[in-house]
């Protein structure tokens, strides 16, 4: 198979680039990313010298450039996307542009193309605050932040391509995925590069909101058999069904790291918060997917490669990232809202 991969040099793109070429050695990829602040090429290092592997440097909204390359394969997936909420809530217009209207370009393409699949990477975010229970793929769409308004106006243009034009797509919903070369601005590396430096772990309100935290090579496993097995059309949801809250998620980051708990910091919390997302991933698990690492492999993991790793994260951690975070927490410092 060769596979057109979007937003290739980001955090679970790149992830899954180097899962899947090992996976599949007699298939090839082609890695579009237009390297936004979160897109990084140092993530695709391992393709170097890949004969399989092309990457092109690319908006997924230029139809120019985004056209011919679906000719070229047999399967779009499409990671590409803005995916941070804080950035949602200061400077929403560019989540609308790649998440809903660059998703829109890529559509077309990959219909005008013929590909035999087109998946589209999206979020449990998508189902809104779960309070109780767990959302299965049937469970209304109900986002309450600009990014995950954005993710669910792209699930459901996915969709009209399989109703309106029979384009053979596949949705993953996939929970809140954590583990090497993720972008230090998401709460796990975040606390644990601020922890390596004895910073404060900022913890948005009473820290009692839940995730359900997932390994990202589980994730890319599951990205990858809904590709080959999924069935077209399908939602699949892929969570860990393990949840834990962000106080309980510094608790561990501080403790693999024997850092003090005093270094978190209750701050104001998140504009619309969705204090829990919870999903029933049966759907996939008939398809033969479970996860290989439970929470506290999970953790572990992923702690201990941001410290073993300062060299990758620490560049990132200058700049327009200083710049970001005054804008974001600063104004929670001071216990009001950005
Ligand atoms: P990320 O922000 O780390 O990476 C996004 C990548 O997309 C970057 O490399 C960026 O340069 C690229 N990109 C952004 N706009 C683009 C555009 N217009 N054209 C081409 N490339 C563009 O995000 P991530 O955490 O790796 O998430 C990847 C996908 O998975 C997203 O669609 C996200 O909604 C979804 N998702 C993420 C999680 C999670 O916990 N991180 C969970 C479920 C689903
Ligand atoms: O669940 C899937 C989603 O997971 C993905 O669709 C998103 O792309 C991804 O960013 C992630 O969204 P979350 O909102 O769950 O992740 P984030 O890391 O931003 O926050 C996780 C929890 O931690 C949330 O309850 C808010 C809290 N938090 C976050 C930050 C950044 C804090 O308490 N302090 C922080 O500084």
């Amino acid at each position: 198979m060769r596979l057109l991969v979007t937003g290739c040099a980001g955090f679970i793109g790149s992830n899954f680039v180097r899962y899947y070429l090992r996976q599949h050695p007699d298939d090839s990829i082609i890695g579009l990313d237009k390297l936004t602040y979160a897109g990084n090429r140092a993530n695709l290092a391992h393709t170097d010298n890949d004969p399989r592997f092309r990457f092109v440097q690319a908006d997924i909204a230029d139809r120019d450039a985004v056209g011919p390359l679906t000719e070229e394969v047999d399967a779009v997936v499409n990671f590409a996307a803005e995916s941070h909420v804080d950035r949602s809530l200061l400077d929403p217009d560019a989540f609308i542009r790649t998440n809903v209207v660059g998703l829109h370009v890529l559509l077309e393409a990959a219909r005008q193309a013929g590909v035999q699949r087109f998946l589209q990477v999206s979020t449990d975010e998508v189902y809104g605050h779960v309070p109780a229970g767990l959302a299965d793929e049937c469970a209304p769409l109900a986002p309450r932040n600009p990014y995950s308004a954005s993710k669910a106006g792209g699930d459901l243009l996915v969709q009209s391509y399989w109703h309106s034009h029979g384009l053979p797509v596949v949705l993953t919903r996939g929970a809140n995925t954590i583990g090497p070369y993720q972008y230090p601005e998401k709460v796990t590396p975040l606390f644990v590069t601020n922890a390596l430096d004895d910073q404060p772990l900022p913890i948005y309100g009473q820290g009692t909101a839940v995730r359900d935290y997932l390994y990202v090579e589980d994730h890319c496993a599951a990205i990858a058999l809904a590709l080959h097995a999924g069935a077209a059309g399908e939602v699949y949801n892929v969570g860990a069904n393990e949840e834990v809250n962000t106080v309980e998620l510094a608790t561990r980051i501080l403790d693999l790291l024997g850092k003090p708990q005093t270094l978190m910091q209750h701050v104001g919390d998140r504009p619309g918060h969705d204090y829990r997302y919870s999903m029933d991933s049966s759907r996939l698990h008939t398809l033969g997917w479970q996860r290989r690492y439970d929470l506290d492999a999970t953790i572990e993991a992923t702690v201990r490669w941001y410290q073993e790793n300062e060299s990758w994260w620490r560049p990132i951690k200058s700049g327009a990232f200083l710049e970001y975070y005054r804008r974001n927490y600063g104004p929670k410092l001071a216990g009001t809202t950005p």
